[in-house]
């Protein structure tokens, strides 16, 4: 059986008034991809930050490579170390080249040697195809190629875990390939991921598992090839019919 990485037991979450994740459970096994998928406002983000402790919550709890998390837990600092998170938007600082804006949590954080981490860096830019960029300013990238710098970044910290949140949506559609393959190539590699997407033969293609949200609860779980092939709920097949792909 495979290594679990991940357990969310009963997880809830409000915004004051508006409960956004309704008793939520679910499982990720070490190497397994998960796609979450749903409306807008489903609470598909909310529940990716709350994983990374960027939400707060306020019942259940997360097990994380085997440490319980509970609503009052606030050491987060060696968990976030673990697990690497790329945005919609991917927030280079403008005034640092490709190779420091990737250097910083490494160097910073992490206190690693620089001979290694550029090395390191330098390996995974030539992987997403950007080398050549290194002593670029973002300014001078496509969105397409920052938002693959922003994961290279995400990647040089060496996470266990990586969540996408939307990381094509804000994209022209001619740089989404691009980034999705990136994704793709991870995948291969045997990264657990989970990712939100509205790419839906991405999400196909890759998904192992399928976490489909509506109004804060987990309406359907599957795996990828029987969500894809053979949805259950009438949601699911509406959400499948309206997506057009
Ligand atoms: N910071 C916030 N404060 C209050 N409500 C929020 C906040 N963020 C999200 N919400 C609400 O929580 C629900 C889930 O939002 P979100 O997780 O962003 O959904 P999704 O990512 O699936 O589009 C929505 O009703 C949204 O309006
Ligand atoms: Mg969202």
């Amino acid at each position: 059986m495979a290594e679990q990485l991940l357990a969310v037991n009963h997880l809830s979450k409000n915004y004051g008034e508006k409960q956004a994740l309704k008793d939520i459970n679910f499982t990720v096994d070490k190497g397994s991809v998960t796609v979450l998928l749903g409306p807008s406002g489903s609470g598909k983000s909310t529940l990716i930050r709350t994983l990374n402790g960027l939400e707060d919550f306020q019942a259940g709890q997360i097990e994380f490579d085997g440490q319980v998390i509970d609503s009052k837990f606030k050491a987060w600092l060696p968990i976030r170390q673990k697990i690497g998170m790329v945005f919609q938007s991917y927030e280079l600082f403008p005034n640092l080249t490709v190779l420091d804006n990737i250097l910083l949590g490494p160097l910073k954080v992490q206190k690693r040697n620089r001979d290694e981490v550029v090395k390191q860096a330098t390996d995974l830019l030539e992987t997403v195809d950007l080398a050549d960029y290194k002593d670029t300013y973002p300014r001078q990238l496509s969105g397409g190629q920052k938002q693959r710098i922003a994961i290279v970044r995400a990647l040089t910290l060496n996470p266990e875990f990586m969540l996408f949140d939307e990381v094509t949506a804000s994209l022209d559609p001619e740089m989404v390939r691009g980034v999705l393959e990136v994704i793709l190539g991870l995948a291969k590699q045997d990264m657990t991921m989970i990712v939100v997407t509205h790419e839906m033969n991405f999400a196909k293609q890759i998904a192992d598992k399928v976490l489909f949200l509506e109004n804060g609860s987990i309406v359907e779980e599957s795996s990828g090839s029987q969500f894809f092939d053979n949805p259950q709920t009438d949601r699911a097949k509406e959400f499948l019919e309206s997506m057009d792909f």
